[in-house]
């Protein structure tokens, strides 16, 4: 949009920049900028216009995407501009992904590079290679605790290590996705040492106070993310005689972006990033971003205003690189991270969808399908050019963040209803098999979280000790199912290492002090790759996964109907039990798929005239696509297997 003021800001600045700057060919980059210039300018100037150094912040944030532009390898411009063409590229089916740790999935990065083909074995194809970056040993947090946003961690690898990664990947059409903790970071960070040291400046990039005063005001409203090991939000530096803001652990100092400075400075690490080759970038606990006193200090207006601004910004210099939002947090406050009032995304593609992981889990547990169906029913709709990520597993904890209404809408008691999952999963409920434990319970609010691996979550763990072969086959299949539900559903689907060859809770982390606390860690195991070997033997549990897995990714690659256009529509079954969803193709919405899965441990039948209802013709020639042949039918019933599913298509 054309408007005066902002335009002629932009005339002066770029008649300020950097004689360096101006006699570069920034066709490209000017040609975005001009048309990305009145929101940055907006957003900007909303955020940081009441500061008399707001135009030199301004300049200097030209300057840092101008730069950035310049840096930016030949090869990455072209993708941007491939992508500019083919603007709804990642919408389609074609992708699926895993997020690993380099040093469990393969020691370090050169061996990320080197496991290439396994990944293109499964159909693999975007792979998120969680926190590479320095960090203190010890107090990490797996790595979100970054000392140096600039610098690969030794025990990792090297830059030119990453560098071979991408290459890799590039070469074989793998999107490489890469984490930036936005929220925070290490105590040890230089930025973090320089304001130990006294410097005004650096102390300015974090929250500190010299008394309780409005700490205790912010205490009030404010949740506790890690009650168990880190309770409160902010922790006494004695150095400093100062509380310092930290919400996550007491080694995790957050940002403050109430100044601008701290917004260009991980604007420009966003940049160095994707600069690098990382076609997406993870934002890490978006959510908490700004800070408001008598707020919970998530989900504020602000935080979606810069993470609007980042999006703006990054279009400028590298609009082929996408944002995934990590904001794990009410379900009507997730898709606001694709950005509000607008057509196409305006903060994040792509989001954690936290609610049909949690969902999926409740479904699993009651052997019903009750809660899922009424949290997906009010699920806003999301924009157009904006995708999920789904995901069953991954290297947090699962946090039961249902609605509470929607708790109570299916005769759940909220409290009581989580309290009966979190004892499920940790296998106290009688008859439950799984082997999960808690995660952060917290006394004050009887809340707690779970953790576990996936194979040891739906009791596969517990089957195999027994040698019980019938609740060996049961648990296969719930791995099965619910993958067939992320492949499914609308999204990208993101495997998490480890789940495709059913790998089990890893204890170890028991008898190391600086991770025994933090239950997360008996779910980032370290694969044994001999046992992965046996993913090639007919018969083992390995075998199992990793070959329904394979299939059904090639299959969701070929079925048009599975790319996320807002093309679903839930189906009533009217069994409890079941859950079912038509997927369209949105060109030709002749071409569909029927989802139906069964949650419950018996086989389930469904009227076909049900189905006939929802305008799926199963009289008519259907089969699955998974098997290859038609569904059971008995007197005029559909049959579906214990924890099996059906993707149908017709002739
Ligand atoms: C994100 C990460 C989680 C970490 C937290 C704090 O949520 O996924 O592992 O503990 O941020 O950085
Ligand atoms: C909280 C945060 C989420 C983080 C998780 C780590 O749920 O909202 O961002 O991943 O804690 O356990």
């Amino acid at each position: 949009m054309y408007e005066q003021i902002s335009h002629s800001l932009l005339n002066q600045i770029l008649d300020d920049l950097k004689p360096e700057i101006r006699s570069q060919d920034l066709r490209h980059f000017y040609t975005r900028l001009g048309a990305n210039f009145y929101a940055i300018h907006n957003l900007f100037h909303h955020l940081y216009g009441r500061r008399d150094d707001f135009q030199a912040q301004m300049l200097k944030l030209v300057e840092t995407l101008a730069r950035q532009y310049i840096q930016r390898p030949d090869a990455l411009k072209m993708l941007d501009i491939e992508r500019e063409n083919d603007h709804n590229w990642f919408l389609s089916q074609q992708w699926v992904g895993m997020a690993l740790y380099s040093a469990g999935f393969a020691d370090n990065l050169a061996g990320v590079a080197d496991k290439t083909p396994y990944f293109q074995e499964l159909g693999v194809n975007l792979v998120h290679i969680m926190p590479i970056l320095e960090c203190p040993t010890g107090k990490s947090d797996g790595g979100y605790a970054v000392s140096n946003f600039r610098q690969i961690d030794d025990r990792v690898g090297t830059l030119e290590d990453l560098q071979r990664v991408s290459s890799e990947f590039r070469k074989r059409d793998i999107l490489l996705t890469l984490d930036v903790v936005l929220n925070h970071t290490s105590n040890e960070h230089q930025w973090a040492k320089r304001a130990i040291a006294g410097e005004q400046k650096y102390q300015d990039y974090y929250y500190m106070f010299d008394n309780r005063e409005i700490p205790d005001m912010f205490e009030q409203s404010m949740p506790e993310i890690f009650p168990e090991t880190a309770p409160g939000n902010f922790t006494w530096n004695e150095t400093l005689q100062k509380w310092v803001m930290t919400v996550f652990n007491d080694y995790q100092w957050d940002l403050n972006y109430s100044n601008p400075t701290v917004f260009i400075e991980m604007l420009d690490v966003i940049l160095f990033w994707i600069n690098q080759g990382a076609d997406v970038v993870r934002l890490d606990a978006v959510a908490f971003i700004w800070k408001k006193m008598g707020t919970i200090c998530q989900n504020e207006r602000e935080a979606h205003l810069l993470l609007q601004l980042m999006k703006d910004c990054c279009q400028v210099t590298a609009p082929g690189a996408l944002f995934i939002a990590e904001a794990i947090v009410a379900p009507v406050e997730i898709t606001k991270y694709f950005g509000e009032d607008a057509i196409i995304a305006k903060e994040c593609e792509i989001a954690y969808n936290a609610t049909l992981m949690a969902l999926l889990w409740d479904a699993l547990a009651t052997r019903n399908c009750r809660l899922l169906y009424q949290g997906l029913k009010s699920l806003p709709d999301k924009l157009e050019r904006a995708t999920w990520l789904n995901y069953v597993r991954c290297h947090d904890d699962i946090g039961l963040g249902f609605d509470d209404n929607d708790v109570r809408q299916v005769d759940y008691e909220p409290n009581a209803h989580r309290r009966f999952l979190v004892d499920f999963y940790t296998g106290q409920f009688k008859d439950s098999i799984a082997s999960g434990v808690p995660f952060m319970r917290n006394d004050k609010t009887g809340d707690a979280r779970i953790a576990g691996s996936l194979a040891s979550l739906v009791g596969l763990e517990t089957a195999v000790k027994t040698g019980d072969q019938k609740a060996i086959d049961i648990a296969l299949n719930k791995i099965i199912l619910m993958h067939s539900m992320i492949f499914s559903f609308g999204g990208i689907p993101l495997l998490y290492y480890g789940d495709e060859i059913a790998t089990f809770n890893d204890y170890s982390y028991l008898d190391q002090p600086d991770k025994a606390n933090d239950s997360r860690w008996i779910h980032r195991p370290k694969i044994d790759w001999l046992r992965a070997e046996s993913r090639n033997k007919q018969g083992t549990v390995e075998h199992g996964v990793f070959s329904a897995l394979k299939k059904m990714i090639a299959i969701r690659k070929e079925t048009s109907a599975f790319a996320d256009f807002n093309n679903r529509q839930l189906v009533d079954t009217t069994n409890p039990h079941v859950f079912s969803f038509i997927r369209y193709d949105h060109n030709r919405p002749s071409e569909r798929v029927l989802v139906i899965c069964n949650f419950s441990e018996q086989p389930q039948r469904i009227e076909m005239a049900k189905l006939s209802a929802a305008g799926f013709g199963i009289y008519g020639q259907v089969y699955d696509l998974y098997s290859g042949k038609r569904p059971t039918q008995f007197d005029n019933q559909l049959v579906i297997q214990p924890c099996l599913f059906y993707w149908l298509s017709e002739f």
